[in-house]
């Protein structure tokens, strides 16, 4: 979580440093701060609560000047978001300045021995204990580069850090322990960039190199040394990005999340390409590793992920299992990596992760590995973390999602599951040739369908949305391939509406959560045509029994659904398999326009934020 960038260079730094946080802003949003070295090398630090533009305020009322500094927006995890809590902390004399991702686990015993050798703290953050560990090992090491080799090795926890000191002017020193966000080192003409991520390094330079975890880098404005955290030197491997694909514009839209949302058929078919054929009709993968004789032999499959990513990977096990019949499940990421499961080669273990950086998934994904188990990670950041630790990535190339609640990629990572399962299917024989063709035919026709979606929900999501919006709670009911979008239903709403929403098995209700129903209480039921309809009508009627208002989201055409519903926003007929990828566009577009009608900031929802890289 949180975002760190730096410049150094010949360049006033202050204005980069401020608008590289404005791009990484997504990664938390409760404060910021920059450091930066003026004259005579001495830093000079402003922090302000509250979004970046109180700190570009700060900075328009006393500009501060200097061609090196370092800065970073932060998600509290220790101590409220105030002025003081924000980074960059300093040490002691003023002369070290640290921005920091992660959480210091012995940070209590690290605060205790410094406070007994005389140090005060100003903040309530762990971080602050890392500025004056660099000063106190400056004490009997020389330089700056061994001073936080030893302090980041001190540390319990996974790290991202960038240090500036004023006794060493020409350098800034970034280190990374674990999986706690990314360090990109982005490189310029005499100039040196440090992004979390590569999207914010994307208007000043398309030249980067990426830390990896137990990795320093000692970087001069034409230089950057990388060691490991034991001190042996490795070599920079400087990547040529192709940044048009990280292009981001809100264009006409009033959210990046309307914006996310629109863009689902299209990113629906970069998807698709080069992952299916028409003639002759047959699913590649081309990046799985994987021989034939590999994934017969799988015997199970466990999906990982956190937030909107397992509410995918629900829908994806269900692929797997139902495609290629491998035994799926899907388990909660920060679980799984504590729960000391059994696997073996023939385990698959596939995380999801839009980010690529989670914390829980990257961990319960090396626990997997390490265990033996073949692995896949599902991402739309080409080289994020996950993509380090994977046997095999699968993109989703939904472009870059700004708006913090996902959409874009939650549909695309139901499709890559979609692929996936359908590929699995025909190398392990499960699909007959014409099943193979009705596949390959039904996903050609899905960015159309979302298209369809997308239409009918502009016709009729405003007008329920303004109906609704003052409901105390909302209870969000589906069956079989649907039940993970009820769930990602209420989670949408939760995030950006605040409304307190809950989302499960239609046939959940009846063992409890129906007594949560009243008129206040609407109950928001996907009713597709399916097999399962009938079930679905009948807890309906049982909300409906009850007083609550049911709305309906049905199969266009189904006017017999008016029975059972007060109101209903329509979806395309098509087929099952897609039905739950289809269902999603309503869900997203009612929490988006409930939203919107209460006036919340929805690309920058309270308390959140897009990448969790701490536990
Ligand atoms: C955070 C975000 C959620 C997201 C979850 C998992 O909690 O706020 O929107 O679903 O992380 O993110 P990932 O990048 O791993 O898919």
């Amino acid at each position: 979580m949180c975002g760190i960038f730096g410049y150094l260079g010949t360049q006033n730094a202050t204005p980069l440093l401020l608008s590289g946080l404005e791009r990484l802003a997504y990664r938390g949003y409760d404060s910021s701060g920059i450091a930066v070295a003026g004259q005579n090398n001495d830093l000079k630090v402003l922090k302000a609560s509250g979004k970046i533009e109180n700190l570009l305020k700060l900075n328009a009322a006393d500009p501060i000047e200097g061609i090196r500094g370092i800065g970073h927006t932060r998600w509290a995890t220790h101590g409220e978001p105030t002025d003081i809590n924000a980074h960059p902390h300093t040490s002691r004399l003023g002369n070290i300045a640290v921005v920091h991702n992660g959480i210091v686990e012995n940070f209590n015993d690290i605060k205790k021995m410094l406070k007994a050798s005389g140090h005060n703290f100003k903040s309530e953050t762990d971080t602050e204990v890392i500025p004056l560990l660099i000063e106190t090992y400056l004490k009997s090491t020389p330089s700056l580069e061994e001073a936080v080799r030893e302090t980041v090795n001190q540390l319990e926890g996974a790290h991202a850090i960038a240090c500036i000191s004023s006794n060493e002017p020409e350098k800034i020193v970034v280190a990374r322990k674990g999986n706690a966000g990314g360090i990109a080192i982005g490189f310029g003409d005499n100039e040196v960039f440090i992004s979390s991520d590569m999207a914010a390094l994307v208007p000043l330079t398309s030249k980067v190199a990426y830390l990896d975890s137990s990795e320093l880098a000692v970087i001069t404005s034409n230089k950057c040394r990388i060691s490991t955290l034991d001190g042996k030197p490795i070599e920079t491997k400087i990547h040529q990005v192709d940044i048009e694909s990280y292009a981001v514009a809100k264009g006409g839209f009033k959210h990046f999340m309307l914006k996310e949302i629109m863009e689902q058929p299209e990113a629906a078919t970069s998807v698709l390409r080069g992952r299916v054929s028409f003639s002759p009709t047959k699913f590649m993968l081309p990046s799985l590793p994987f021989e034939t004789k590999e994934i017969q032999g799988f015997s199970r499959a466990i999906f990982l992920g956190m937030g909107t990513s397992i509410y995918a990977a629900q829908v994806g096990a269900r692929y797997l299992e139902n495609f290629a019949r491998v035994p799926a499940s899907v388990e909660n990421a920060a679980e799984f990596r504590y729960r000391d499961s059994v696997l073996d080669e023939h385990s698959l273990v596939v995380a999801i992760s839009q980010s690529g950086e989670t914390a829980d998934t990257l961990e319960a994904l090396s626990e997997a590995k390490s265990k033996g188990a073949r692995t896949i990670a599902i991402t739309n950041v080409e080289a994020s973390a996950i993509t380090r630790i994977a046997d095999a990535t699968l993109l989703m190339h939904a472009g870059p999602e700004i708006g913090v609640a996902s959409t874009k990629t939650m549909i695309n990572s139901m499709i890559v599951m979609y692929l996936l399962a359908s590929y699995f299917a025909q190398e392990r024989k499960n699909f007959s040739l014409n099943e193979v063709e009705s596949h390959v035919h039904n996903l050609s026709k899905l960015p159309a369908l979302l298209g369809d979606a997308i239409e009918n929900a502009l016709c009729t999501v405003k007008s329920v949305a303004s109906k609704y919006a003052q409901s105390k709670r909302f209870l969000f009911i589906g069956r079989g391939l649907l039940e993970p979008i009820a769930r990602e239903g209420a989670m949408k709403l939760k995030e950006i509406s605040y409304i307190h929403a809950e989302g499960m098995s239609a046939a959940e209700i009846k063992h409890g959560p129906i007594a949560l129903v009243d008129q206040e209480t609407p109950v928001i039921a996907i009713a597709l045509n399916n097999p399962l309809y009938e079930k679905m009508i009948t807890n309906m009627s049982q909300v409906h029994a009850r007083k609550g208002n049911v709305i309906a989201i049905a199969t266009t055409k189904n006017s017999s659904i008016l029975n059972n519903a007060d109101d209903v926003l329509w979806v395309p007929e098509c087929p099952e398999s897609l039905q739950p990828i289809i269902a999603t566009i309503p869900v997203q577009m009612l929490a988006y326009e409930i939203a919107e009608h209460l006036g919340n900031d929805i690309d920058q929802p309270r308390n959140l934020a897009k990448s969790v890289t701490v536990e």
